[in-house]
Parts: C-alpha cells; structure tokens; sequence
C-alpha cells in the first residue's frame, strides 16, 4: 500500500508545486503589474476594501493614478481599475469573456438559486430574452398604482408618528423605506404581501427566510477570501451554513407555491377571457406568460430542466429549486429592494440640507392634481426627473462592481497609460482569470467629466449635462448607475417610476431635515453602499431625519 501512496503524494506534490509556479510566473509577468497603482493595505486582503468602498479613497485614487491603475487583492495579485469609458465600454459590452467573478457568484448563487443575477453565458442570455419584456415601459405602467398605493399607507403611517411625537417626527427613514420596497417588490414583484410596514404584524415567514439567508454567507471574511484561492475551500462550512439551508428550503417551497399560483392564475385568465397579452399586475406572472407566449421558439422558452443544471456551483449544500422562474424571486428581493431604498434615502438626504430645491420640488408636486398619479403624469414633472437623475449619480447604490476574464483578452483605452517603465500602452493586455474593477460611483464623480463641482448635488446640471458625459456607457442617463451592456439592471425603469411615486408622495406630505448634522453621516458599503453615523456606526446603517407634516394652504 504504502508503495503506491508514496509516489502519489509525490506526484501529486509536483503537480501542486508546477500549478504554483505558473501562476506565480504568469502574476509576476502580468502586464497590470507595470502600471502605477496604490500600495497594497495587507497581503492577505490586499486593497480590495478601498476598492469597493466608493469614495473617498475611490476618487483619491483617480486623482493620483489616473483613469486606469493597478491596485492589489487578496495575496497582492494585481488587478485592472478603470474608469476609462472605452475600456468600461468594453468590458461591459463584452460579457462573453468577462463574467462575474467566482465568489461573488458564489456567494449569490447561495441567495438566489440561479436567477438570472448569477447565470452567464447562453443560460443568462436565454433569461434575459424572456425576462426583458417583463421589464418594459407599458409593464412597468401598469404596476405603478401598486407603487403609489404603498406609498400613501406610509405617509398615514408617518403622519400619525409625526402626531403621536408632537408635530415633528424624528424616524429612521432609512428602515422605513426599507420596509416599504419590500412590500413594494413583494407586491409588484411576485404578487406577494410581504406586510413589512404594519409594525403590529409578526414578520412573515418568506421575509424570515429571506433575511437569514442574506445575512449568512458575508461575514467571514477568511473564508471569503479563501474560496477565492481554491474551489475546494468552497466545501468550508462555516456555522451560519446549517441555518442558511434550512432557510433556504423555506424560500424555495414559498417560491414554487408563488410560481404555481401564478402559473394557474394565468393559465385561467387565457381560458376564460383570452388574455394572451403581455399584462400583468407583477412581474412573475409577466414572466410566466413571456415564456408561454405563442410564436417564440422552443429553444427560447425557458424549461424546468434548466434550472436543474446547476452543477457548476460548487457549493457545499444544494438548496432545492425546480424552476426558473422561482429562482427570480430572491433575484428580485436582492436586486430590487434595498437599491431602490436607499437611493430615495439619500434623495431625502440631500433634500433636506437643500431647502430651496426641497421647497423648489415640492411647488413642481402639488402641480399635479391628484394624490395618486399615472407613471405618465410622474415622467411629466421636470424637476423630479432632474433630482432623480442627480441623486442616482451622486449617490450610486451600487459603488463598483467586478467582473473577471475568462480568456486572455486586450482591453483598448481611450486615454493611454504610462506605465512604471515610462512605457506608453493604449491598450492593456489582461490574463485569463485576472479581475478588473468597474467603478460605477468613481466614473459619476469624475471631474474631468461632469466638472470641478462633480461632487455636489446639482439637479440643474442635467438641464444640459456635459458633452463628455455621453461617452460613459451606462444603460441610462450618462451615468454607470446602473450599468451598461447585455448585463446592465434589468430593473431600471421599475426603480425610476417607484422612487419618483415616493418622492412625489413624501414631498408633497412633509418637509425634511436631518436629525443629526450632516457631517455626522457617512457613507458605507457593503454591495449597496448606506449611510452611517460616524460617531456611532455600530448602529448600523441608519439616517435620522425630522418630519414635519406639511399643509397646504
Ligand atoms: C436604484 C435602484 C437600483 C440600482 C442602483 C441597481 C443597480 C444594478 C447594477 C449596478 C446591476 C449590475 C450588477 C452586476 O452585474 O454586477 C444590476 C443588475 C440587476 N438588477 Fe438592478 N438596480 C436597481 C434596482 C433594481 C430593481 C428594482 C430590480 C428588479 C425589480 C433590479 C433587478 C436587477 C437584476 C435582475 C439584475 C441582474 C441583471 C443581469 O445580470 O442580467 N434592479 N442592478
Ligand atoms: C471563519 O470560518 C473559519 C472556518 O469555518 C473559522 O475557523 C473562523 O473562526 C471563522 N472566523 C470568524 C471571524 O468567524
Ligand atoms: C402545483 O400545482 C399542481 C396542480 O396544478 C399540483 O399538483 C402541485 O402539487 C402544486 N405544487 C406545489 C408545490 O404547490
Ligand atoms: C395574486 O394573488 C391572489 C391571492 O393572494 C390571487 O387571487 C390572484 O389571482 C393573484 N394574481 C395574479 C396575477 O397572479
């Protein structure tokens, strides 16, 4: 026995050792090592929390390093950051060599199942071909009642809190919004009553599911960082794993008991009154009549077996899924609930240090003859748009995000770099398997775009935004908010129409201020980046604001 273990450890030790080797040799001749960048914080994590963090240190970077840079992550190994639009452009456009990164997909993947959040390839462009008429101008239209319906249940209920303290609330708006686009998407999303904002209500089992599972894979950082080294630390359970799947078969039963009744919801609509048209009062059942469309090609639909596939997560639990279309469920929990939060949050924050735009904004509301207004009557308002649109760009939810090459590929740039050598490239050469950071926030910011004020919150620059801003290639408004290419947010015209019905609601009923100085708050992110009290963040992400029923006169 010991005859043969001993060449096969030896074996396998050589193996080990050559793999170590060329990796070691291919970092080391890593084109991206020549450029300039910011010295690494540790050699374990690198700088990769800098990275993610939006900025400051984001922009800090830019002002030093240019608009494409190296900075280091995990284990010093160099990775691209840019803000260069043709080498974003590119890498965005370009899904097919750059997916997201192993364990970022991982670590949704154990969220979502695979939603069309984690899939690449032919199995993400076949969801998106289904899933994208769902998301479109006359669909979104018709959900917006469900929008403005939440709404006013919130100002009732911040109306009666503004009473009950006295005239003057002083509430956490970022946990109350937070609570509202979860009814919202529940709602509008899958026809599900999530009941978050009734205080009274115990909070129902899905949103249970949901939150454990959410909160179960991040906080180990270790571990995070070693699933990055190798797929077999993937199979490192940590204690919060046992928890997660237990949840996890909870949402998967609720997902299917949702899909079924919407299944049969539409099936008997087409029955009884011939209703094949693309309608629907959410998004699931849009979804489901998509895919059961007459006239699209088989290959197209999206079947059962494909969710089934799933072979290529290695993860160590397999949580129980049985069609695609649930798996869009927690894919439009994650996606569509706290980015849309918390930009109104910081809409509502850089109102209220804004009382002339606040006021300026709220004469533009009562314009509107009605309480409860059409999507068409809330795209008509100029003023809300521009603030919208501003807030979106200063405050990006989503701060950066990371894609990693698949194959060897060149990235062209619009503005050459000059490496530590003096050498001059107007293209970067990148290696299969390196990353490259996309700085959404960073790209807003950039003064040499969007000029010296980049960083202050002017809703009239859009009354004529820069020239140089039309070369950023985002999927809306000039800015990388949310994306751009085959992979930009599904979501954004759901998000847009529910953040202008809140704005248009909450302004009209009552005037903001903070409740702590605004100096007092930062920002803070994880994936969405919140805001923060700086002199007491183990509070966790928080804004307090006063509000004070407004009364028309
Ligand atoms: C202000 C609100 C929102 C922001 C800032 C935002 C931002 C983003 C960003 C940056 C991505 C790309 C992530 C990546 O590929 O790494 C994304 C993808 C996505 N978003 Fe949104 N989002 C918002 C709201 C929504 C809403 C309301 C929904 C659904 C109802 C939604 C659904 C999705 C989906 C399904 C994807 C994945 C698309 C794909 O990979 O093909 N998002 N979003
Ligand atoms: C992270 O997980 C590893 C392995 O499961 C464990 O040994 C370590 O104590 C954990 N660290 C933290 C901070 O929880
Ligand atoms: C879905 O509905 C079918 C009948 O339409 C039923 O046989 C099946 O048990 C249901 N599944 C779930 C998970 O509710
Ligand atoms: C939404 O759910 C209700 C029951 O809660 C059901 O009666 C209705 O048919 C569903 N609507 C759709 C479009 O699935």
């Amino acid at each position: 026995m010991l005859q043969i273990v001993g060449p096969v450890l030896v074996m396998a030790a050589a193996i080990a050792v050559y793999k170590l080797c060329t990796v070691a040799y291919k970092e080391l001749t890593s084109p991206i090592r020549a450029l300039p960048g910011p010295k690494s914080r540790s050699w374990f994590f690198g700088s990769i929390r800098e990275a993610f963090d939006g900025p400051p240190s984001a922009s800090e970077w830019v002002n030093v390093y240019g608009t494409t840079f190296q900075f280091k992550g995990p284990f010093n190994f160099a990775r691209l950051w840019t803000i260069d639009p043709k080498a974003q452009s590119h890498v965005l456009m370009r899904n097919d060599i750059y997916e997201r990164p192993m364990p970022a997909r991982e670590a949704l993947s154990r969220i979502v199942g695979p939603g069309v959040l984690v899939t690449e390839g032919e199995m993400h462009r076949k969801q998106r071909r289904v899933m994208n008429p769902a998301f479109g101008p006359a669909q979104i239209r018709d959900l917006t009642d469900i929008f403005v319906y939440n709404m006013i249940q919130l100002r009732d209920l911040w109306a009666s809190e503004a009473n009950r303290q006295g005239g003057t609330g002083r509430i956490d708006v970022l946990s109350w919004l937070g609570r509202m686009t979860l009814d919202v998407i529940g709602l509008a999303g899958f026809n599900y009553t999530f009941d978050a904002l009734n205080e009274n209500a115990t909070p129902n089992e899905l949103s249970q599911a949901f939150s454990t599972i959410f909160h179960s894979g991040t906080n180990n950082r270790t571990v995070m960082v070693l699933r990055v080294i190798s797929p077999v630390f993937r199979y490192l359970r940590t204690s919060r794993d046992a928890v997660a799947e237990q949840a996890q078969v909870v949402m998967g039963r609720i997902g299917r008991e949702l899909l079924n009744s919407s299944k049969a919801a539409v099936a008997q609509s087409e029955k009884e009154i011939g209703d094949r048209s693309l309608r629907s009062r959410n998004l699931l059942s849009l979804l489901v009549r998509a895919n059961t469309a007459a006239g699209i090609p088989e290959s197209h639909r999206l079947q059962d077996e494909d969710v089934l596939a799933r072979s290529y997560f290695p993860v160590a639990f397999t949580p129980s899924t049985s069609h695609y279309a649930h798996a869009e469920i927690p894919t439009f929990l994650v996606a569509g609930h706290e980015t849309t939060s918390t930009a109104t949050t910081w809409a509502l924050f850089a109102l209220a240090q804004e009382s002339v735009m606040q006021t300026k904004l709220r004469e533009e509301l009562w314009s509107v003859e009605t309480d409860t207004p059409t999507m068409d009557e809330l795209n008509a308002l100029p003023y809300l748009d521009r603030v919208v649109r501003e807030t979106l760009r200063v405050h990006s939810p989503v701060p950066a995000i990371g894609r990693v090459a698949t194959v060897d590929d060149e990235i062209p740039l619009s503005q050459p770099v000059t490496d530590v050598y003096g050498n001059i490239h107007h293209s970067i050469r990148i290696q299969k398997g390196q990353n490259v950071m996309i700085p959404i926030s960073a790209l807003n910011l950039y003064k040499p775009i969007w000029g010296e004020d980049a960083e202050q919150f002017k809703p009239d620059r859009w009354l004529s935004p820069p020239q140089a801003s039309s070369a950023i290639p985002g999927v809306w408004s000039n800015q990388m908010t949310f994306l751009g290419g085959p992979r930009a947010c599904i979501g954004y015209r759901f998000s847009l129409v529910e953040m202008k019905a809140l704005l248009f609601v909450l302004i009209r009923s009552f005037t903001f201020e903070l409740a702590v100085p605004a100096s007092e708050i930062i920002k803070k992110a994880s994936i969405v980046q919140r805001p923060l009290l700086k002199s007491n963040p183990e509070a966790g992400n928080v804004l307090p604001m006063l509000i004070k029923p407004y009364t028309r006169v």
